[in-house]
């Protein structure tokens, strides 16, 4: 007798359909249990950026980016021997000013999310001039604090020249948690690094013209009132000048808030209307002049070139005192500022357009239209008395000059690469 494999006259079991029904059922709900009670994937940034840093390789570039040329030790201040954090260093400004304090042998260690607020790839080409120059550009955001706990570890930075926020006024209508995570819970999260610090840096940071709002008494001097903000971006700016004032009265930090107005020039932001209006009139698109109501006059603006921005910033770092606090507790009160920095020559834009047609040969199609109510305010004109007298601060470019700066750099950028902005 032949043996049968013993599965042979085995047959299916004979379910019947309401008991699959039955089976079927508690297996979805299962699944769907399981779903529901898994946390929910993180796509934060601090998340997406924590995995970039930290490993051997990272640090030595950290240190040999933070270090000054002259290899003395940082605590020994003054110009070419401070070891400064840029955050921001990517951005137009940040960039400009990273350079400049690496040129003069500070060691400059960058900081930067890389967010797409505007094209990125103008940001990456910045970084590969950052890096070509010694400056090493950090890819993480600033709200991720083990990351800067670990920037602060590594060196001891003497100043931080805080330049990364969510800048633009018209896209906080679109995008308003963007201001509260870069302009509020970023610097919030900057200052608690930087006071638990040993030792504190001194802090310069960016505040903005956009805080004197509605105030219409000019020129506009710090003492003016900037309680009336027209954006959101400036309400951020705003409540950063008051945090900015709660870290240095309860920790000591040394901190000098910058008021920048509407700053232009080579590798500038693609947003602002001189690098907009200068692609448009360049590719025959209209372009918007926004007209002020009859009794106001015309829409102006302090425009202020890059390099009497960058004297200024570097100004400030230089004449910053050192931050009081240890261990994160005061020790005696410290250094509390906020500059002007601007041209005092308001420009109306109709003025900056005439230019700009003059320079690129070629004339603008204007869309005349009354101004619409979006943050943007009709004018801006710095008083800088007091940059003056305390950052011997005084800027030499006009705007007819510093435009050709601007359109010889946008003509050479976009012009050889057909890369387009
Ligand atoms: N350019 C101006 O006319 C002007 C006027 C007034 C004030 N400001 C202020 O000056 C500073 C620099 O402005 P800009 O014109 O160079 O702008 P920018 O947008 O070119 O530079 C800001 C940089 O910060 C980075 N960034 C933003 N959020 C970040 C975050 N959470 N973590 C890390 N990096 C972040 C961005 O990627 C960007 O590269 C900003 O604080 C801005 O508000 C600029």
């Amino acid at each position: 007798m032949v043996d049968r494999p013993p599965y042979v006259h085995r047959r299916w079991p004979n379910y019947s359909a309401p008991k699959l029904i039955f089976w079927a059922s508690i297996f979805a709900a299962l699944i769907l249990f399981i779903i529901l009670h898994s946390p929910p994937p993180d796509f934060s940034s601090d998340r997406r950026t924590t995995t970039t840093w930290g490993s051997l390789n990272w640090e030595r570039r950290v240190q040999t980016s933070a270090r000054t040329r002259s290899h003395s030790p940082s605590h020994s201040a003054g110009p070419g021997h401070l070891s400064v954090l840029v955050t921001g260093a990517a951005g137009f400004v940040g960039s400009h000013v990273s350079m400049a304090l690496k040129r003069r042998g500070d060691g400059v260690v960058g900081l930067d999310n890389f967010n797409n607020y505007y094209d990125p790839s103008l940001k990456r080409a910045r970084q590969k001039l950052l890096e070509r120059a010694g400056v090493f550009v950090v890819e993480g955001d600033i709200n991720d604090t083990a990351l800067l706990n670990k920037l602060f570890d590594i060196v001891a930075f003497t100043h931080v020249m805080h330049l990364a926020a969510q800048a633009g006024v018209r896209y906080a209508m679109k995008n308003p948690s963007s201001y509260v995570h870069s302009n509020i819970a970023g610097l919030v999260s900057l200052f608690e690094v930087c006071k638990s610090a040993n030792p504190q840096p001194a802090v310069v940071w960016a505040s903005s013209s956009s805080v004197y709002g509605l105030n219409t008494k000019v020129p506009f001097a710090e003492k003016d009132r900037t309680d009336q903000p027209a954006s959101l971006y400036a309400a951020t700016k705003k409540a950063g000048e008051e945090i900015a004032h709660t870290y240095n009265h309860i920790y000591g930090l040394s901190i000098t808030g910058l008021r920048f107005f509407t700053v232009y020039g080579p590798w500038g932001r693609p947003d602002m209307a001189y690098f907009f209006f200068t692609k448009d009139i360049l590719k025959g698109k209209p372009i918007p002049i926004f007209e002020a109501p009859d009794d106001h006059g015309s829409v102006a603006r302090d425009f202020t070139y890059i390099d009497d921005i960058v004297k200024g910033c570097v100004a400030a770092i230089d004449t910053a005192e050192k931050s009081t606090g240890s261990g994160g507790k005061k020790t005696g009160t410290a250094q509390l500022r906020v500059f002007n920095l601007g041209n005092t020559s308001p420009v109306p834009v109709t003025k900056l357009v005439s230019i700009l047609e003059n320079l690129l040969k070629k004339k603008a199609k204007k869309n005349v239209l009354p101004m619409p109510r979006n943050g943007d305010v009709l004018f801006t004109h710095a008083n800088i008395s007091y940059a003056k007298k305390e950052l011997h601060y005084k800027p030499e470019t006009d705007l007819q000059t510093g435009l050709k700066k601007f359109v010889d750099w946008y003509l050479d950028y976009y012009g050889s690469d057909k890369k387009s902005s």
